[in-house]
């Protein structure tokens, strides 16, 4: 008679490598699973939280690069992805420049079926109106002048992949349908071709703009909009990211002092303006000013002066501002941050920025936050 695990359920086989394995997880899960009961709602979404970024982290093939965060408008982005990368769902990425739009579209490749197949960016506001259509559809011979030889769009190069048509809200409203066409039947034209074809890709679509308003100045189709809207991804600013201004910044000082065989730390000052600066350049701004100051500090330690970060910069208000508008200004910075340490937690969020929970609401609905 077999004797049977009464962690794992599995037959008892010491002496097979794979027995041990799978159960010390399946003890591992039932473990977690008793805790689980005497954890907190609060508690066990942070611990799915923590899971979802380090799965992140360290998932997927070569040149994935690390995403890093940990504010909890960014642990829900992660989140987003990890959801909506298995699926074929369009996605659509918004977000000011610099704040992670590519990367994301890239993580959301790398965490799909679609890994080992092709992922294609092609920025709509980098090509001339009409080079884009024969980029993305392609052209069969004798479409145009010129055109000796047929081609294959980008559609068809990124089969079985993703291609990630940046800058969106530039595309020409020509193209525009033919998007849609493809959105609705997975069918795209050759220029100059008589019939169209299938295609197997996964659209991912970013922009930096107000697809909104395009809109509503008929620059951009409503019905291309409600199909690419299906799934949205916001990725906040960096200055509405709390600590992980300096998460990030400690995280590119490490990383370039590797590459470059340094070490070298930020002073006091550097981070508090790192926490102060407003960044609105976003991750790109805070690369170019990371490699920069490793190169001017002389020193190990690296200073505000070195980050090019003057202390009157760090303040999101200008000389120009009047003394009402400035004060706004502050009071919409301060209340997003705490919010965001906090986990958007009135009560710790009130009590952290010293203001009674009511007045909290109060600004909250004020500046429409
Ligand atoms: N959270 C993050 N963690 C680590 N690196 C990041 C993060 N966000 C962005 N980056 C890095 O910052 C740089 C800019 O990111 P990316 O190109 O994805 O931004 P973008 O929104 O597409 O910018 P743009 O609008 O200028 O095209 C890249 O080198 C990217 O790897
Ligand atoms: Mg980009």
């Amino acid at each position: 008679m077999p004797m049977v695990c009464n962690a794992c359920g599995w037959e008892l086989a010491f002496n097979s490598p794979e027995y041990f394995a799978y159960h010390e997880k399946q003890s591992l899960l039932k473990k977690l699973y008793s805790e689980a009961n005497s954890l907190t709602t609060d508690y066990l979404q942070r611990l799915i939280n923590f899971m979802e970024v380090e799965i992140l982290k360290t998932g997927g093939s070569e040149g994935f690069q690390e995403f890093v965060g940990a504010s909890s408008v960014m642990l829900e982005v992660f989140s987003k992805i990890r959801k909506v990368a298995p699926t074929d769902l369009p996605v659509l990425i918004l977000g000011e420049s610099g704040t992670g739009k590519e990367l994301t579209a890239l993580a959301i490749h790398e965490r799909s079926l679609r890994k080992d197949k092709p992922f294609i960016t092609i920025n709509c506001a980098a090509i001339p109106e009409g080079l884009l259509e024969a980029e993305l559809f392609g052209y069969e011979r004798g479409a145009f002048t010129g055109a000796y030889a047929s081609k294959k769009g980008k559609f068809e190069c990124a089969g079985g992949g993703t291609i990630f048509l940046d800058e969106i809200g530039d595309m020409p409203l020509s193209l525009q349908s033919k998007l849609l066409r493809f959105l609705q039947d997975r069918v795209i034209e050759r220029i100059g071709a008589i019939g169209g074809k299938k295609v197997d890709v996964r659209l991912i679509a970013a922009t930096n703009r107000d697809l909104g308003s395009a809109i509503a100045e008929g620059r951009f189709r409503n019905d291309l909009y409600y199909r690419l809207n299906a799934f949205t991804i916001s990725l906040p600013p960096v200055r509405e990211r709390g600590e992980d201004k300096v998460i990030l910044a400690r995280h590119f000082l490490n990383r370039f002092c590797r590459e470059m065989g340094l070490t070298k730390t930020f002073t006091g000052e550097a981070i508090e303006a790192v926490r102060a600066y407003p960044w609105p350049g976003n991750v790109r701004e805070m690369i170019n000013k990371i490699r920069r100051a490793i190169v001017m500090a002389e020193a190990n330690s690296i200073s505000q002066q070195d980050l090019d970060l003057a202390a009157q910069q760090t303040m999101d208000v200008s000389k120009d501002t009047g003394l009402r508008d400035a004060i706004e200004k502050i009071e919409v910075q301060k209340i997003k941050e705490t919010l965001n340490t906090c986990g958007n937690n009135i009560s710790r969020a009130a009590r952290l920025l010293g203001v009674s929970r009511q007045s909290l609401y109060n600004y909250k609905k004020k500046y429409g936050i």
